[in-house]
């Protein structure tokens, strides 16, 4: 598939998935959704990929979704197609660890597809806010759940009732960013941090990403018996194998993601 809204480039064991219609903000079309769930899709059957960077450009990863294009969306168009719906599943749901690198402008279903992800690296000029209020809706993509979740009641509803943005540090500062860096270099940040995670056993990555995200839908008792689960699932793996000789080997280890 050509892709006409966003750049895939592999730097194995990473890839990176740049978000590329600089000339709206990076804002998310239908075109731009069915690209992202495509390559995502290739990228979680390639063995050499062990972590996603997903990024837009400095100016914005993403002003939300295409206001041009919803304009003359009809209640019964979002229930019939789904809308962005592929994209929310593929992403929430995604198998890989996914760093968003973050810079400039990151509203609306752009902070909703940046909350999906799972490391999230922001520039100190990111702004960050779920506007969809200021245009007669309501977040729609998440929105209203993750980043209550993430912020809290008060603050949430601060953001998205006055659709207000807040700044890359008010965002560490309530937990809605994993870390805040300099403006050059978030994208190389990321990188780094991509590349940490790719050193580690694709199969332990997967059950700790499962077990993480299990933690906003059930009960304390309920997660940490899937947390034991997936714990002792490890103990089959050959990666566990490696893993604790290779400490005691005193050498880096090599996972296999056997
Ligand atoms: N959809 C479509 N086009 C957009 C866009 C969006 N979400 N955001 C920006 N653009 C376009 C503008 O229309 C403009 O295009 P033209 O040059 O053709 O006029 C271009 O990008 C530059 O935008 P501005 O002139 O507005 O630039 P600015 O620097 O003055 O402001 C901004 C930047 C604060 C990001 C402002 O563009 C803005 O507020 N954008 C809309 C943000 C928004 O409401 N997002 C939520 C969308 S709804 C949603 O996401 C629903 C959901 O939950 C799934």
């Amino acid at each position: 598939m050509e892709y006409g809204t966003i750049v895939l480039s592999r730097e194995i064991p990473i890839a990176i998935i740049r978000l590329n219609r600089p000339e709206a903000y990076n804002a998310l079309n239908m075109q731009m959704v069915h690209e992202i769930v495509d390559a995502l899709d290739k990228l979680e059957e390639d063995e050499g990929v062990r972590c996603i960077v997903l990024t837009g450009n400095d100016k914005a990863f993403s002003a939300g979704a295409d206001i041009k294009e919803m304009i003359n969306l009809s209640s019964v168009d979002l229930i019939r197609t789904g809308h962005f719906l592929p994209l929310w599943n593929k992403v929430g749901n995604y198998s890989k660890p996914i760093v968003a690198a973050l810079s400039g402008y990151v509203l609306g279903g752009g902070l909703e597809l940046a909350m999906s992800c799972d490391v999230l690296v922001a520039s100190e000029n990111t702004k960050l806010g779920q506007p969809e209020i200021n245009i007669g809706v309501i977040p729609g993509g998440g929105g209203t759940q993750r980043l209550t979740r993430a912020v809290g009641k008060y603050k949430a509803m601060e953001m998205i009732l006055t659709g207000s943005m807040i700044t890359a540090e008010e965002a560490l500062r309530l937990g809605l960013v994993s870390r805040v860096v300099p403006a050059n270099s978030y994208l190389d940040e990321a990188k780094k941090v991509a590349l940490e995670i790719s050193s580690k056993s694709p199969l332990a990555l997967k059950l700790a990403k499962e077990a993480v995200n299990r933690a906003f839908e059930i009960s304390l008792q309920e997660g940490l018996s899937f947390e034991r689960k997936n714990f002792f699932l490890l103990f089959s793996s050959e990666d566990k194998k490696e893993g604790m000789n290779a400490f005691l080997q005193k050498r880096k280890p090599e996972f296999k993601g056997r």
